[in-house]
């Protein structure tokens, strides 16, 4: 399969960044054509901007749009990598969305999915305990407003919606075996 990893994290250090590897690694191992969009490293500018808007009304895209616009066109699933900030993506990831799924493109005017047969995994990582997450809502918030409402709106089928929480207070053994989950969820993508 053809699986676009669009990853937001900042630091090339990070326990993101360890996950963005693990996953790329089992994917390919199990036979995967993987490309990674790197939303930091490319300095992708989320900001939709009265510019896009225009190019809208004239069914077009901006010029760093398109290239994106194509790996999702090339992708069958879509995979997300982030921290939660503010128990949502990223400001550079919600961007990524709110450009590169356009109107258009991804979705129609009159709401239709445009998106078919591809599918979306969401791989978040926190720092709030599990328990306090679901006490709140938060999980529930999360997978409403991020995979399933993307997934649905586009016509796109969820596969996997995962967190790993506590990610800066748990033993390297525990971030281990997050890792090792990573891997049994690279065999779910097919
Ligand atoms: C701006 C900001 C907002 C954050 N908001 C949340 C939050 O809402 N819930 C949470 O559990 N952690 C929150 N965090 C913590 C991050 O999720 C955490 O640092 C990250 O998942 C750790 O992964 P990393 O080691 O790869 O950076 C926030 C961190 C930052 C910088």
């Amino acid at each position: 399969m053809n699986c676009l990893i669009i990853y937001s994290h900042p630091n090339p250090k990070s326990f993101n960044h360890a996950i963005l590897e693990t996953l790329t690694r089992a994917l390919q191992e199990r036979h995967h054509d993987v490309r990674a969009r790197d939303l930091y490293g490319m300095d992708f500018d989320p900001v939709l901007r009265p510019r896009d808007f225009e190019l809208m009304d004239q069914q077009k895209v901006a010029a760093d749009v398109q290239p994106e616009q194509d790996h999702v066109r090339w992708a069958d699933v879509l995979i997300f990598i982030f921290p939660v900030w503010w128990n949502s993506l990223p400001a550079i990831a919600r961007g990524y969305i709110d450009r590169v799924l356009s109107v258009g493109f991804a979705y129609s005017q009159d709401a239709k999915g445009l998106l078919p047969g591809k599918k979306v995994v969401v791989i978040a990582t926190m720092n709030a305990p599990q328990g306090v997450c679901e006490a709140a809502g938060v999980f529930n918030a999360m997978n409403i407003t991020i995979g399933q409402s993307l997934a649905s709106f586009c016509g796109m089928t969820l596969i996997a919606q995962k967190y790993f929480n506590s990610v800066a207070s748990v033993s390297d053994s525990d971030r281990r075996k997050m890792l090792d989950e990573i891997i049994l969820l690279a065999q779910e993508i097919k």
